[in-house]
């Protein structure tokens, strides 16, 4: 009977300065396992004196149901432990901020120039393309502007070949439209043109949009009630607007649109130059030239065009007063729209 004591006191003191599940399944083994103590205690009885042996057996019995109970809770506990272990080493602050995703936005030109196309599609207008890389044909020739316009001057030209260039204007698109399609026509053009010139007001690319509105009875009256539709649609129902007789080769008569300032609200101030009134856009009645060299028969049809800057609209619209703002890329700025 003492080897069986001395067996449990031996399994309580190693029980109890286990601290780990591995240490644990040494001691399960050594002592319950196939070849461990307890089991051969067992295969042992058999060489028990009879007389003692009913004790010692359930003794022994006792002490191997004590030693699998005390396994099997001492195993539950080592778990719990680990896993408290693992939660505090793991913990997370949920205090912390968050991580930061900014989120990007539309540039400021593109949100005029979305707003510009809008308003133009709600009257009718279909939107077209053209090439940026425009041949000297249709940027100049057949818009009506001779060899000696100024417009063809090497210093507003980006020329890529000799009759290569950059489009210096969404014009040429209009000539593109005429020759694929007959009246009645609606368009704008919407688009990137390039002239060699950067200051305050101007940049190397910037965005114009170009208007023709080709039927056979189309008169001038119909060009001033879009074009004041469409600023007052833009810039404010109550902005004054005016036409102001001009020149551009490609219409006859041709005009510039002024609004009245919104600066100094037609007062007259520096951006004014005293004079109470801004430009706008160009525009006109599209000049016969122009649709003969299209292929449109002049006495057939009357039509209107215009162009403007959607930078210029854009600045005038938001008082900024650099062009360069828009390609500085610097969030600041751009944050704002
Ligand atoms: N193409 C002109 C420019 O870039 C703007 C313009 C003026 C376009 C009058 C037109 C127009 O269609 O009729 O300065």
């Amino acid at each position: 009977m003492d080897d069986l004591l001395s067996l449990k006191k031996a399994f309580l003191d190693e029980i109890s300065s286990v601290s780990d599940l591995t240490g644990l399944q040494n001691i399960r083994t050594k002592y319950s396992g196939k070849k461990g103590l307890v089991t051969s205690k067992l295969k042992a009885l058999s060489s028990i004196p009879p007389d003692e042996r009913p004790l010692y057996g359930s003794t022994l019995n006792e002490i191997k149901n004590f030693i699998e109970e005390t396994l099997k809770n001492k195993e539950i506990l080592l778990k719990e432990n680990e896993k408290e272990k693992r939660l505090q080493t793991e913990k997370i602050d949920i205090t912390l901020p968050g991580k930061f995703t900014p989120f990007g936005r539309e540039h400021p030109i593109n949100q005029v120039l979305s707003e510009i196309k809008d308003i133009f599609v709600s009257m009718g207008f279909s939107i077209e393309e053209g090439p940026e890389v425009e041949l000297d044909y249709y940027n100049f020739e057949a818009l009506n502007i001779p060899r000696h316009h100024p417009a063809r001057d090497m210093q507003d030209t980006f020329y890529v070949s000799d009759d290569v260039v950059l489009r210096t204007h969404t014009s040429p698109v209009q000539v593109r439209v005429m020759e694929k399609k007959k009246p009645p026509l609606k368009i704008i053009a919407p688009g990137k043109v390039y002239r060699c010139d950067a200051d305050i007001s101007h940049t190397p690319m910037f965005h114009q949009v170009e208007g023709l509105m080709v039927d056979t009875e189309i008169s001038f009256s119909d060009l001033k009630g879009v074009l004041e539709l469409f600023i007052h649609s833009f810039f404010g129902k109550n902005t004054p607007v005016r036409f102001r007789p001009s020149y551009f080769p490609f219409t006859e008569p041709s005009a510039e649109v002024d609004i009245g300032c919104i600066f100094c609200a037609g007062k007259g101030c520096r951006v004014c130059k005293t004079t109470g009134w801004l430009e706008v856009l160009g525009c006109g009645m599209v000049n016969p030239k122009v649709f003969e060299m299209s292929g449109y028969m002049p006495d057939e049809y009357t039509g209107f065009a215009f162009g403007m800057g959607v930078e210029r609209m854009t600045m005038l619209k938001y008082s900024i007063d650099d062009i360069r703002l828009f390609y500085e890329n610097d969030l600041r700025f751009l944050k704002q729209f």
